[in-house]
């Protein structure tokens, strides 16, 4: 499938976008392990989430589904059930490398497979700290899927130093500390995502954070209970960074995007844009344990940056927007560190470049970073054929670019936009976008 995108006209309105990915798969993680019934209310029905929603079906967890509501029969954390075959996860990193944490500590052994994409991703990273606990995991030689994990009769308790800011590689652990014989830690150097610390509360699960400006421990104590709950999912913060970005660099646009999850591990975007100048305004802010907001985003005129390598952990799946915003900023935007887009569903860092390179946009890649000569507040990309990598966050952010090309783009192999993002055509119409699908 490929899109076609015109520039157009200003972008008004309110939108509500779909439920938070990577929240979304947790609820479903959790809810099936716990003991009785959870409601999660807002879940994302992308591909990715309803690869975790049906590989637990397989594993014998009763779970309803009508549009965003989703009702789990939790078996508690004994009761999984052998499948009767491989867990297929499609394009999904976030099903592989946390239920294998899972699946570590389970009596019965399972293969984890995926589509060419997942089945090019490292999976190491989680085997090696998995394997440190006692378990008996396997990929393939080159340390990609299939991941086969052997029955297990318990696993020992780990301290355990990230060598990668992954939330992956945490939350993984963090499901395996589930089933340790003692506490689990994990230490980071530079924070990532908390929505497992956060959602493991939620479930009663006793999980200590100890924080210093040089670290973050984060430890799990193996529960004597799990009990349901209720969770509502905001909406995705990733999902609503291409809406953040269109209003900002179309002229003249205004556009209010309702009940965003702002998760402070999660809005490095929001910091960085506002360092080159955007005028985005958080509304309406509830300070649950998942904060949200309502985010307005006036056009703006950006100026380049050097980004804070702080910032990069909390917005690695915003970076291939935050490129375009770099690429239509004045001057110039040095971004460093951020080898770890090499490692996503493409490699981003290649892909962005290809696309900035079609567009038109001068820059040089430096390694594991990029420095991106801004075309300014009236620069005007060359309308092109960019392909998307089968990457869904490099076709949606080349789509939106597109609203500042001359002429029509098209973005090619855009499929997987359905696997974070799937009524993003319908969005981009209802802003006011001149999107098709071929
Ligand atoms: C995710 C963590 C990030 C992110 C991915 C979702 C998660 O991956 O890129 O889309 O839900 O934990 P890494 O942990 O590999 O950086």
């Amino acid at each position: 499938m490929d899109f076609r995108v015109k520039a157009g006209s200003k972008l008004t309105g309110e939108v509500q976008l779909p439920g938070d990915k990577s929240i979304s798969h947790r609820s479903i993680m959790c809810a099936a392990l716990a003991e009785g019934t959870s409601v999660i209310n807002g879940f994302l029905n992308g591909e990715d989430c309803l690869a975790t929603l049906d590989a637990f079906s397989k594993m014998g967890v009763s779970i309803d589904k009508t549009d965003n509501k989703v009702v789990v029969q939790g078996v508690g954390l004994r009761g999984l059930k052998k499948p009767d075959s491989d867990l297929y996860l499609g394009n999904s990193g976030t099903s592989m490398r946390l239920m294998s944490g899972i699946l570590a500590g389970q009596n019965f052994s399972t293969v984890l497979t995926g589509d060419r994409s997942l089945s090019a991703r490292p999976m190491e990273r989680v085997v090696t700290p998995l394997n440190l606990m006692g378990s008996n995991i396997s990929t393939n030689l080159e340390g990609k899927p299939p991941i086969k994990i052997e029955s297990s009769s318990g696993l020992n308790s780990l301290s355990y130093e990230l060598p990668i800011a992954s939330a992956q590689i945490k939350s993984c652990l963090m499901f395996a500390g589930l089933y340790a014989n003692g506490p689990v830690t994990v230490t980071e150097h530079l924070r990532t995502r908390n929505h497992t610390e956060l959602m493991f509360q939620e479930f009663g699960i006793e999980v200590e954070v100890n924080e210093s400006s040089k670290a973050r421990k984060i430890t799990v104590i193996p529960p004597k209970s799990f009990l349901a709950t209720d969770i509502n999912v905001p909406a995705d913060f990733s999902s609503a960074s291409f809406f953040i970005l269109a209003a900002l660099i179309t002229p003249e646009s205004e556009l209010l995007i309702k009940n965003v999850g702002i998760n402070k591990t999660r809005i490095g975007f929001l910091h960085a844009l506002r360092h080159m100048g955007a005028n985005i305004e958080l509304q309406n802010e509830i300070n649950s344990l998942e904060p949200t907001a309502d985010i307005l985003v006036k056009t703006s005129d950006l100026k380049g940056i050097s980004l804070n390598t702080a910032l990069v952990a909390n917005m690695i799946d915003e970076m291939p927007a935050f490129f375009i915003a770099a690429a239509l900023a004045e001057g110039i935007t040095k971004i460093k560190d951020v080898k770890e887009l090499r490692a996503k569903e493409s490699d981003r860092l290649q892909a962005m470049s290809e696309a900035l390179e079609s567009f038109g946009v001068k820059f040089h890649l430096n390694g594991d970073g990029i420095v991106i000569n801004g075309l300014g507040k009236d620069g005007v990309f060359k309308a092109s054929k960019i392909s998307s990598h089968g990457d869904h966050r490099i076709a949606m952010a080349s789509s939106i670019a597109s609203l500042r090309a001359e002429g029509e783009t098209t973005i090619i192999d855009c499929h997987n936009v359905n696997t974070s993002f799937p009524n993003f055509i319908d969005v981009c119409r209802e802003v006011g976008i001149n999107i098709a699908e071929t």
